[in-house]
């Protein structure tokens, strides 16, 4: 789950109305609590082809840290996982859980839940014509491409800090604006050094075979992560992305992210 879209070459998911976020009314069901769909046979299957498709891009594309995540949650490739389960794994490995929300949520409650070490993801697959790209969330998205990197330590920390920041922003939106670029150039599309090259954490690109492909193959600009600098960075939601930033460790992302929070009286 996540407050933005993934990119996309078309601008005509502006009109999709899984894209409009919404503003929640009554809490979200959190683990147990989150029932298991009756998934279709067609549900099964194009999780199986998304799950296979990555499973064979990611080994020496993936960063290290995802890659042992995804092991470590040892999802099941063949059946659309529950939540319910995802969820308990999670709290085994860092105390996070996940609560089941109906579609793409309202920023400011997505933040919330973030800042409890709660994860809103979906429960339902894109359709079949929307292997390569889905303008909405699903749980190919959300599972396969958020959770893993939540069973990392300090990843999952950072993540829980963005979570509160976003909270503490309260009405200015000119920070808030930065802290959702942060996120954007991290969570959804960041990169960590390798001594074999640069590897992905970003979820929007471990999901996507297109982006996944895109991201290491040289036409997109990679530059130091810097918040200061990423915080001014506008980004295109529409088309893959030209200029990505890369950490050298999770422990410096999260260490510069504080030290950003610091200075903007958001820590
Ligand atoms: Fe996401």
């Amino acid at each position: 789950m996540t407050p933005f879209m993934n990119s996309t070459p078309t601008p005509s998911a502006a009109d999709d109305p899984r894209c409009i976020p919404i503003k929640l009314t009554q809490p979200l069901p959190v683990g147990d609590a989150c029932e298991y769909p009756r998934y279709t046979a067609l549900d099964h299957h194009l999780w199986r082809t998304l799950y296979e498709r990555q499973e064979k891009l990611l080994p020496g594309r993936a960063a290290d840290e995802f890659l042992t995540g995804l092991a470590t949650l040892d999802l099941d490739s063949h059946r659309v996982p529950a939540l319910a389960d995802v969820s308990a794994r999670l709290h085994r490995a860092t105390g996070w859980r996940i609560a089941r929300t109906p579609g793409l949520l309202d920023a400011g409650d997505f933040f919330g839940y973030l800042a409890q070490r709660i994860f809103p993801c979906t429960d339902y697959l894109r359709s079949a014509d929307e292997l390569d790209y889905t303008p909405a969330p699903d749980c190919f998205h959300d599972i396969f491409g958020h959770t893993p990197m939540i069973v990392h330590p300090r990843f999952a920390d950072f993540y829980q800090k963005v979570g509160q920041a976003a909270l503490r922003c309260g009405t200015n939106f000119h920070l808030f604006e930065g802290l959702t670029r942060i996120y954007w150039f991290t969570v959804e599309f960041g990169l960590i050094k390798n001594p074999g090259g640069p590897r992905i954490y970003g979820n929007g690109i471990i999901s996507s075979s297109g982006e996944t492909l895109h991201s290491l193959s040289g036409k997109a600009q990679i530059h130091p992560f810097l918040p200061g600098v990423v915080a001014q960075q506008p980004y295109d939601i529409w088309h893959f992305q030209e200029r990505l930033y890369i950490v050298s460790s999770f422990e410096e992302l999260e260490s510069s992210f504080d030290a950003w929070c610091r200075k903007n009286a958001i820590a």
